[in-house]
């Protein structure tokens, strides 16, 4: 199977209250395992909508998502969470970390869920630790960690169970730009390990480091280009 992500026909609408807000329109796109994808697209144009379909955080309202060769739409909520735990792993702009928990327990949190032993779960974690160079901060907590540090955090919590698709919507969008281009070395690092990575980002030196660009515009895809 070549296509590690395929949909067809995708509409995400929202109901509020008599209103039905369109925002996804009939999206098409195929996606092969090892690519580098950056999305971009103005505020509102269904950027972060589509990413939380691609992270089955969500379920559209019509057409078909084929994940790994499975109808994303035929599958239980626990076959869900259990291909999100697995298969998937999701970056975001605030970093969403545990505040009072220490680096090493927030990486380690997704491997409580995949059932892997406490002994295993640390071993693992100061190994991701490392891969994403805070092997001297594994017992800060998140306020004491500066941005960058708190996302290399959220990016080792989202390797840990070493998922094939890493999904990031804005990893850099509350760093500087110093910063961002270390994360974004990062998230090369991860590809060039073989991962599939998505990215959500309004900058272009940041969506350079992609291979492919699809650019959304009022929930279309507007152009679809490969730089590389
Ligand atoms: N749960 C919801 N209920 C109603 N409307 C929603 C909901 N989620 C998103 N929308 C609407 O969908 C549109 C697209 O939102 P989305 O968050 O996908 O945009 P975006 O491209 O990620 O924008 P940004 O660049 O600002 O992050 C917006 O007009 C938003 O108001
Ligand atoms: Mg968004």
């Amino acid at each position: 199977m070549k296509n590690v992500i395929e949909i067809r026909n995708i509409i995400r609408n929202f109901q509020l209250g008599q209103e039905t807000v369109y925002v996804l329109k009939g999206i098409d796109l195929d996606i092969t395992r090892g690519e580098y994808l950056a999305i971009m697209g103005p505020s509102g144009s269904g950027k972060s909508t589509l990413m939380n379909l691609l992270g089955c955080l969500d379920t559209p309202t019509g057409g078909a998502y084929i994940l790994n060769g499975n109808d994303v739409s035929e599958m239980t909520d626990n076959e869900l969470a259990d291909i999100r735990n697995r298969e998937i792993g999701f970056v975001f702009q605030t970093f969403n970390l545990l505040p009072r928990t220490t680096a090493l327990d927030n990486v380690a949190l997704p491997m409580v869920y995949a059932g892997i032993s406490k002994k295993d779960r640390i071993i693992r974690a100061e190994e991701v630790l490392r891969d994403v160079g805070l092997s001297d901060r594994m017992d800060h907590k998140p306020n004491q960690l500066s941005g960058g540090q708190r996302q290399r955090v959220a990016v080792g919590r989202a390797l840990v169970n070493k998922p094939s698709i890493i999904l990031a919507d804005e990893p850099t969008g509350n760093l500087d730009s110093k910063t961002s281009l270390e994360i974004m070395q990062l998230f090369d690092e991860i590809h060039a390990a073989g991962n599939t990575v998505i990215l959500v980002t309004h900058e272009e030196e940041v969506a350079a480091h992609a291979h492919r660009v699809i650019r959304l515009r009022d929930g279309v895809i507007e152009s679809d280009v490969r730089n590389k």
